[in-house]
């Protein structure tokens, strides 16, 4: 996955996908108290610490080998002032009023993904905003069946439901959830705003806020 992913994050991350959220490119220019959930080896977390050195960034997994090795590149990547690994699962990683949150191609992995949602509700100051990027998909199956879905579900099958299933809960939703049934599960966290603020052909970029 750390080989897999990062292309399209240092591609879109902070020139498409931060800027296209409402206000939050400013506040992590000023500073801002950042998680970023399921964080793995952490390529997501690094980048924007080197984005916006002012901010201060939380990286949570609950892998402790991935968080070992993100603790490794924050170290060689210079930004360890400002970051920090820890191992956490989506439910209860320690720590309140973050003003952005990020969950990067991780929210279908949860066993309880509705349950991490309402520990994000939880976490985020009044004002914050929920990242959740996910793999491109659309509602219906019959929309999926082109080359970019046909990778998910194969790649989905083999890792995200075997993941989701070892989990409490395990709900099983599978890399190509598409966004209606996201929606349901970010809202059911108590979030009242929610839309698609950018997509790629491989990403949907979501935006929910309390
Ligand atoms: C597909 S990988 C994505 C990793 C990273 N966000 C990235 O984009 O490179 C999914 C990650 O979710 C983590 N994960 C799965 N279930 C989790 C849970 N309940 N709490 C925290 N992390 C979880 C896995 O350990 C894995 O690192």
């Amino acid at each position: 996955m750390r080989a897999f992913f990062p292309a399209n994050y240092i591609a879109n991350l902070t020139t498409n996908w931060i800027p296209a959220l409402d206000g939050v490119d400013s506040k992590l220019r000023a500073g801002a108290k950042v998680a970023d959930v399921g964080c793995g080896h952490g390529a997501s977390t690094i980048l924007m610490a080197q984005a916006f050195p002012k901010s201060r960034f939380f990286g949570f997994d609950y892998h402790p080998a991935s968080i070992e090795r993100a603790r490794e590149k924050a170290q060689a990547s210079g930004v360890s002032d400002r970051v920090i690994f820890e191992v956490a699962p989506a439910k209860s990683y320690p720590g309140s009023d973050y003003d952005f949150v990020a969950f990067f191609d991780c929210l279908h992995d949860m066993g309880d993904p509705a349950g991490g949602a309402a520990h994000v509700r939880e976490s985020l100051a009044p004002d914050g905003t929920w990242m959740v990027v996910e793999p491109f998909a659309n509602d219906d199956v019959s929309a999926n069946l082109n080359p970019v879905g046909r990778i998910y579900y194969s790649a989905s099958r083999l890792f995200c439901v075997p993941a989701s299933l070892s989990q409490e809960v395990g709900l099983g939703l599978g890399a190509q959830a598409g966004e209606a049934r996201l929606r349901n599960i970010i809202t059911s966290g108590g979030f009242t705003r929610f839309r698609r603020a950018a997509e790629t052909p491989f990403n949907l970029v979501l935006e929910a806020r309390p």
